[in-house]
C-alpha cells in the first residue's frame, strides 16, 4: 500500500485573518493559497467543514467520475436551495437523483433540442425589437440584466411555449430572483440564519415559492386538460415514463423539475453571455472572425439547427470565455465513506472541492492562461490535454444536463446580435468579477450599442 500523503493545511489563524476577504472575494484568497500550498490543500470552510481544495485534474476526475458513487453534493448545493425550489435533478442525491436523471436525460439529447431552435430564435427576435428601442436612445446599456431577461425568457418559453401569460412570466421572474438572492445570503452569511428565521424571511420565501408553484401547476393542468401536445420541454417532462413502473411524474414532481430547469437554466447562461460581450469588446479581431463565419453560413437563409455545428469559431469564443470566466466557478462533493486518492486520505464527511476557476487558470495546465485565445479550443489543438482541466459544465454523471441547450442558445444569441449591432464598452465601465454561487460581473457590463443595419 502506498504511503499516505499529508496535504498542507491552511491554519485557523490564516483562515480567520482572511475571513472578510474570503466572503467578498474568495477567488483572490484561493489564488493566494494555491500559490503557497500547491495544487491541493486542506481548508476548514466556515471554520469547521474539512475541505480539500484541488486544481489537480486527476483528483477532480476521481470524485466527479471515477469514484462518483462514494460522493454526494454537499448541503450547500442540495438542502439550502432544495428547501425553496424542491427536490429534483439539481438538488437531490442518491437513488432519487439517478431515477430523475435517467427519466429526463433523453429530453435533452442534442437531436431533441433541434425542435427548440425556432422557438428560441423567436424569443430572441421579439426581445431584440425592444432592445432596438433602447439602442436608439444611444445611452449605455448594462448587458448583464439584459442577458438575464433574455435567457430567462428563453428558458421559460422552451419549457412552456406560449402557455405562460406575460404577467405570470414577469411574476415568476421576480419570485425566482428573490429566492436566489436569499439563498445566496443564507450560504454567505450562515451566522445570520437565526436572525433571518426570526424575521420570518424563511417563511416569506417559502410563501413566494408556493405562489410560483401555483403558476406552474395551472399550466400543467391546462396542458393536461387541453390534450394538445406542444413541442416544448414541459411536454417532454409530461411524456417521460419511469422504466420500472411505466408511469409518469406526479404534478408535484413536474412542478419541482420545471422550477429547477428554470433556476439552473438562465443565470449561468446570462453570466456566460455577459462575460463573452465584455471579452468581445476587448478583442475586435475575434468579432471580425465571428461575423465572417456567420455571414458565410447566413448566406443561405436564417440559422437552422444543422448550421449550428458550422459555427466553429463562434463556439470557440464561447468556450474561451467560459474558461476565463466560468459561470459555475466552483463545485463540491462530500465523501460518503472514507476514501483515498493517490495516497491522500479522505476521511468520511470531507468535502472535496474541484476548484473550476483554478483549473481554468492553472499555468501547469494552460499555456498563458490569462490570455484570451479562442483558437486553443480548435479540435486539433485541444486533443492532447487532460479533459478535466476544463469543466464549465462539470463532468461525470452529474454533468450539466443543459449544456447542449446552453451552447445552442448562446450561438443563436450571438449570431443574431452580431449581425444587428456594433458595440463597445462604455467609457465608465468598471469590470470586476463577483463570485457568488455563480461568477457574476460585480458592477455589470455597461456597453454602447449602435445599429449596424442603418
Ligand atoms: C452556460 C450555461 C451553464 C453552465 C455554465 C452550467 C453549469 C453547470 C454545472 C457546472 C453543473 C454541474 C454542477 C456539479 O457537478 O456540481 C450543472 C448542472 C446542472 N445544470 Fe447547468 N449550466 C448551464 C446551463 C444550464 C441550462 C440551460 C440548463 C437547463 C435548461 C441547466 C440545467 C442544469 C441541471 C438540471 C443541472 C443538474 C444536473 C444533475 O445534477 O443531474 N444548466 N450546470
Amino acid at each position: 500500500m502506498a504511503a499516505l500523503k499529508k496535504l498542507p493545511v491552511v491554519s485557523p489563524i490564516r483562515t480567520l485573518a482572511r475571513i472578510t476577504r474570503f466572503t467578498t472575494n474568495p477567488i483572490s484568497v484561493l489564488e493566494e493559497y494555491l500559490e503557497d500550498y500547491g495544487e491541493s490543500f486542506i481548508m476548514y470552510m466556515g471554520g469547521s467543514q474539512r475541505s480539500i481544495i484541488t486544481t489537480n485534474p486527476d483528483f477532480a476526475q476521481y470524485v466527479l467520475q471515477k469514484n462518483h458513487r462514494n460522493y454526494k453534493k454537499s448541503s450547500i448545493q442540495t438542502e439550502h436551495l432544495g428547501q425553496f425550489i424542491g427536490q429534483g435533478l439539481l438538488t437531490s442525491n442518491g437513488a432519487y437523483w439517478l431515477q430523475q436523471r435517467r427519466l429526463i436525460q433523453p429530453g435533452f439529447h442534442r437531436n431533441r433540442l433541434a425542435g427548440l431552435v425556432n422557438l428560441i430564435q423567436e424569443v430572441i427576435d421579439e426581445y431584440l425589437e425592444d432592445f432596438d428601442v433602447i439602442v436608439k436612445a444611444g445611452k449605455p446599456i448594462d448587458i448583464y440584466p439584459s442577458m438575464m431577461r433574455l435567457t430567462f425568457r428563453i428558458v421559460v418559453r422552451a419549457l412552456f411555449s406560449a402557455s405562460l401569460k406575460e404577467a405570470d412570466l414577469e411574476r415568476l421572474s421576480v419570485i425566482i430572483s428573490e429566492i436566489q438572492e436569499f439563498v445566496i445570503r443564507i450560504i454567505r452569511q450562515p451566522f445570520l440564519r437565526p436572525i433571518f428565521r426570526l424575521q420570518g424571511q424563511y417563511r416569506k420565501h417559502i410563501r413566494l415559492m408556493h405562489e410560483a408553484n401555483e403558476i406552474i401547476l395551472s399550466i400543467i393542468r391546462e396542458r393536461r386538460a387541453s390534450g394538445k401536445e406542444q413541442d416544448d420541454l414541459l411536454q417532454m417532462l409530461l411524456d417521460a415514463r419511469y422504466e420500472d413502473t411505466g408511469k409518469g411524474m406526479t404534478d408535484q414532481q413536474l412542478i419541482e423539475e420545471a422550477t429547477i430547469l428554470t433556476v439552473a437554466g438562465h443565470e449561468t447562461t446570462a453570466n456566460a453571455m455577459s462575460w463573452t460581450w465584455y471579452l468581445m469588446s476587448q478583442h475586435p479581431e475575434a468579432v471580425k472572425k465571428m461575423r465572417a463565419e456567420q455571414n458565410q453560413i447566413l448566406q443561405n437563409g436564417p440559422l437552422a439547427f444543422e448550421n449550428l455545428r458550422q459555427l466553429t469559431y463562434t463556439t470557440q469564443v464561447i468556450e474561451e470565455s467560459m474558461r476565463i470566466y466560468p459561470p459555475a466557478w466552483i463545485t463540491d462533493r462530500e465523501a460518503i465513506e472514507a476514501d483515498e486518492f493517490e495516497g491522500i486520505p479522505i476521511p468520511k464527511g470531507t468535502v472535496v472541492v474541484p476548484y473550476i476557476y483554478g483549473l481554468h487558470h492553472s499555468s501547469q495546465l494552460w499555456d498563458q492562461p490569462a490570455t484570451f485565445r479562442p483558437e486553443r479550443f480548435a479540435p486539433e489543438a485541444n486533443k492532447q490535454h487532460h479533459s478535466f482541466r476544463y469543466l464549465p459544465f462539470g463532468a461525470g454523471p452529474r454533468m450539466c444536463i443543459g449544456n447542449n441547450f446552453a451552447i445552442m442558445e448562446m450561438q443563436l444569441i450571438l449570431s443574431s446580435m452580431l449581425q444587428r449591432y456594433d458595440f463597445k464598452l462604455a467609457p465608465n465601465a468598471q469590470i470586476a468579477a463577483r463570485p457568488l454561487v455563480t461568477l457574476r460581473p460585480k458592477n455589470g457590463v455597461p456597453m454602447l450599442f449602435t445599429d449596424r443595419r442603418t
